[in-house]
């Protein structure tokens, strides 16, 4: 079962390489792996190969940036030819970036089936690029891979067929359950790690930030009443804040740093951090303060207190069942929030169900039922049981 694994930015690679790895118990699956080249810099992309020890991609379409419609006609007149050549049996997707879409517009147009893993998501909020990626990226998907119940209640309210929907839970947190423990060990960066004079010092509670969503970076006004916030906050807890490139060319907008990242006023600007490093502070954090989808998630599955710097989530199971709380975009309510958590009033939450480690194995058995039954030969050596695989 010839199997093109699309992958293009940070998120994505970190969604895929469970999926791989899971993939190595079944000798019948034949996994591509296609990077689009969304991401390029070494702390946003080759960073996170080495980390989760993913495979050099077999094929590297290096679109790059520009305009969301560039960028995703980019993708796809690369990837028409790569689909071409390999004529795959199933293309695999996941999450909700351009070239999650770019990669299900040009399957779905070559007649190939399309399988989502993380659909449903919505934050029923239009404006955002990721909302319209993962409405467009589910119509076009045959099968339909579910994180939370909200996902399976959205796709049918779609009126997509409920045999196609599978509740499977979450493979961000399959990575970080098998990641945690050697991103423990792992040194961090010169800044963070005292071997710099001004070094944070993680030994003391601090608060750990990230915010690169277009809603949140590219409007000045928004970026600087966050930023007040957060020097607030800093007044009673450092905050160390890994800075994204769109976050950086935002902030010199907004006149609020130079180009690089550097020390800020009790803020600790740093480079882009790789995923061990990364998931090393949140767990180590007293809170996350961010804008991210997937950060939401990994602080809910590690039980540190969220601040969610938006109006809205496409994940609510984060905040019925999580450590995460929405706190809007004008900055007060966020200080009032991180004010609470460090008097020791966070939010502490419980793990949703599923989200158990073991969603790659469910996807890649499904994979093989549904799409492989025609090939012959097969074993299915890491099957696990799983009765809620198929949403109820
Ligand atoms: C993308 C995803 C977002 C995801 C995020 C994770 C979309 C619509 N958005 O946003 O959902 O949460 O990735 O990081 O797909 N740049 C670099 N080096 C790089 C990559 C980007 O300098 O390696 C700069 C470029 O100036 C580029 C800008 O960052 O124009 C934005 O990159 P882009 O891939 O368009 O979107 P992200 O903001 O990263």
């Amino acid at each position: 079962m010839r199997t093109l694994m699309i992958v293009g930015a940070r998120p994505n690679f970190v969604k895929i390489a469970p999926l791989l790895d899971e993939m190595r118990c079944y000798p019948e699956i034949e996994p591509i792996l296609v990077h689009t080249g969304q991401h390029y810099d070494y702390q946003m992309s080759k960073a996170f190969f080495e980390d989760l020890e993913i495979p050099e991609p077999h094929i590297n379409l290096e679109a790059g940036s520009g305009t969301a419609v560039k960028q995703v006609a980019e993708i796809m007149l690369r990837l028409e030819r790569v689909m071409e050549e390999m004529q795959p049996d199933v293309v695999v997707v996941v999450g909700d970036v351009n070239s999650t879409l770019a990669g299900a517009l040009t399957a779905a147009k070559m007649g190939r089936p399309v399988a989502h893993v993380e659909a449903g998501l919505r934050s029923f909020d239009r404006t955002m690029p990721e909302e319209m990626n993962r409405i467009f990226t589910d119509s076009l998907s045959e099968l339909l891979f579910v994180t939370e119940p909200s996902g399976v209640e959205n796709l049918l309210t779609e009126g997509r067929s409920r045999e196609l929907i599978f509740l499977v839970g979450n493979v961000m947190i399959d990575a970080l359950r098998r990641f945690l423990p050697r991103a423990m060990c792992r040194p961090l960066p010169p800044e963070l790690s005292g071997q710099d004079e001004d070094a944070a010092d993680l030994t003391r509670p601090y608060a750990l930030v990230t915010l690169h969503r277009a809603s949140t970076v590219d409007n000045p006004e928004t970026l600087r009443a966050i930023w007040e916030g957060l020097n607030r906050i800093a007044r009673e807890v450092p905050l160390i804040f890994p800075v994204h490139p769109r976050t950086r060319n935002g902030m010199k907008q907004a006149g609020l740093c130079g180009a690089a990242p550097t020390v800020s006023s009790g803020v600790k600007l740093v480079p882009p951090m790789s995923y061990l490093q990364f998931l090393k502070l949140q767990s180590g954090a007293t809170m996350v303060i961010t804008d991210s989808g997937g950060v939401q998630e990994e602080t809910t599955a590690l039980g540190v207190p969220c601040l969610t710097v938006r109006e809205n989530t496409e994940r609510p199971i984060t905040l019925t069942e999580g450590s995460n709380l929405l706190v809007g975009l004008d900055g007060r309510r966020l200080v009032e929030e991180a004010r609470k958590i460090l008097r020791g009033e966070g939010k502490k939450g419980r793990v949703p169900v599923l989200w158990d480690g073991n969603a790659s194995a469910r996807i890649v058995r499904t994979l093989v039922d549904q799409i492989g039954t025609n090939h012959s030969g097969r074993t299915k050596a890491c099957a696990l049981p799983n009765p809620l695989l198929h949403a109820a």
